[in-house]
């Protein structure tokens, strides 16, 4: 297993480009089953998590061909597999973005149940009960669930018990093709919603209302192929800015979309640092002196992304005085604060709530990375923490960023990958 091994103490400074979003190219991925038609996405982030969803489409009959760095062509013809084996299901629950497009096009679906993760329960109870309404037939069984609609999927209205931005993508993309308009209240309303809805609007889909919280979908007969560039991954830009600041630096991200930061951009100003933009689509941070307490509280989007509490986290143990971590999307994301204790942080956990005491000095230690997000915060930590520190299990990083540890040592970064 690769693991990172990170020199502490250097300000990063300089440029770096950022990648497509993670988590809009997997349900754009997912949409290209919606058409017999070829779809051509460019701007396609190189990481674990899209290859296992190319595989995964590959399985299903469906032809998938990298082109240069960052473009995909795919051409779902005839789907021969409507399924998704648990194999795959359990390397990346995301896999789950395949129920609502397979069954509006091929009118059943084999998709095997996510189990727990280290970040919560996350079930998929709100993307079957959407089905059922618009018409599926449900069956779970074997850790399978089994979807069909011989007949196809009837318009509904959908009220999501709680905000699911998968779900809400999920339920989309089922619903382009059904008979009849189909409303979705309570839908997410994050970036990575809009930019699937813009692609299945390339393809000829009806939707109305995206970025709000109530959808509207006017189902179509067929979808046709469509060439569409990925948003930039806002997660991603958030961490680097979040690297600038802990480490004192001058970091410059480049192509983001601000918009999609607002939440990130406004808390680091309060923590005393400078953001400037200084070009179309880059994003500047400044660390003016100390860093200042400052209490999050994640929420759906606009709200802070709970993609970054993490990595604010393991900033906030170098800002002076004493600030409130609230998580409440997910029960169990603070999987990082042990391991931030371990580096010499100051964290208490209360529930849902961690309280973080700073400023401390943070020293190397071995790590371990036990999610996506959490690994992005000890690496953090590693940039600020006197002496090496040996970050393990650098797959999960892998998963989700591209070529990060690349990308940091362009920022001067002491960062090496080791087997
Ligand atoms: N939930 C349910 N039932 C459902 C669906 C969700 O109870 O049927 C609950 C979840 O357990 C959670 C909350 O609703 O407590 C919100 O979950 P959501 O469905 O919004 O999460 P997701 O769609 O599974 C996506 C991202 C996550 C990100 C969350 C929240 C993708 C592929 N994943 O997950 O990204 O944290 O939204 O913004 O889009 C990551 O990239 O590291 C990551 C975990």
């Amino acid at each position: 297993m690769d693991k990172f091994l990170i020199e502490g103490g250097i300000p990063l400074s300089g440029e770096v480009g950022i990648s497509g979003a993670k988590n809009a190219a997997l349900p754009c991925l997912a949409a290209c089953l919606l058409t017999a038609e070829q779809v051509t996405l460019h701007r396609m982030p190189r990481v674990k998590d899209i290859r296992t969803m190319q595989s995964l489409l590959t399985h299903t009959g469906t032809e998938v061909v990298e082109e240069g760095a960052s473009t995909v062509r795919v051409r779902a013809g005839r789907i021969t597999s409507p399924e998704a084996p648990y194999e795959v299901v359990k390397t990346m629950r995301a896999s789950s973005l395949v129920l609502g497009p397979l069954v509006g096009r091929a009118g059943r679906a084999r998709v095997s149940m996510p189990g727990g993760c280290a970040i919560g329960a996350r079930p998929i109870n709100l993307h079957m009960t959407g089905l059922e309404r618009l018409g599926a037939e449900i069956h779970q069984s074997h850790g399978y669930v089994e979807a069909s609609a011989p007949n196809g999927l009837k318009g509904t209205h959908v009220h999501f018990d709680r905000i699911t931005v998968t779900g809400t993508e999920d339920l989309m993309m089922a619903a382009v093709l059904a008979h009849g308009e189909t409303v979705l209240e309570n839908a997410a309303r994050e970036p990575e919603v809009v930019d699937l809805a813009e692609l299945l609007i390339k393809m000829g889909a009806k939707i109305q209302g995206v970025g709000t919280s109530r959808i509207q979908i006017e189902g179509v007969s067929s979808l046709h192929g469509a060439e569409h560039t990925i948003i930039p991954d806002r997660i991603e830009a958030g961490t680097f800015l979040i690297a600038g600041a802990i480490t004192g630096g001058d970091v410059t991200v480049a192509s983001c979309d601000k918009d999609h930061l607002s939440a990130l951009i406004f808390k680091l100003q309060q923590t005393g640092c400078e953001i400037t933009e200084p070009g179309v689509g880059k994003l500047r941070v400044r660390a003016l002196g100390k860093l200042r307490s400052v209490d999050i509280k994640t929420e759906e989007h606009p709200g802070f992304a709970t993609d970054l509490q993490a990595q604010f986290m393991a900033l906030l143990t170098q800002a002076e005085g004493i600030s409130f971590v609230t998580e409440t999307i997910f029960e169990n994301r603070f999987m990082h604060v042990l391991e931030l204790v371990r580096m010499g942080a100051n964290i208490r956990i209360e529930g849902r709530q961690a309280i973080v005491a700073g400023r401390t000095p943070l020293s190397s230690a071995q790590v371990i990375c036990s999610d996506l997000r959490a690994s992005a915060s000890l690496v953090l930590a590693a940039l600020v923490g006197e002496g090496i520190t040996e970050v393990n299990r650098v797959y999960h990083m892998d998963r989700g960023y591209e070529s990060f540890d690349l990308k940091l040592a362009g920022l001067g970064a002491k960062i090496n990958r080791s087997h």
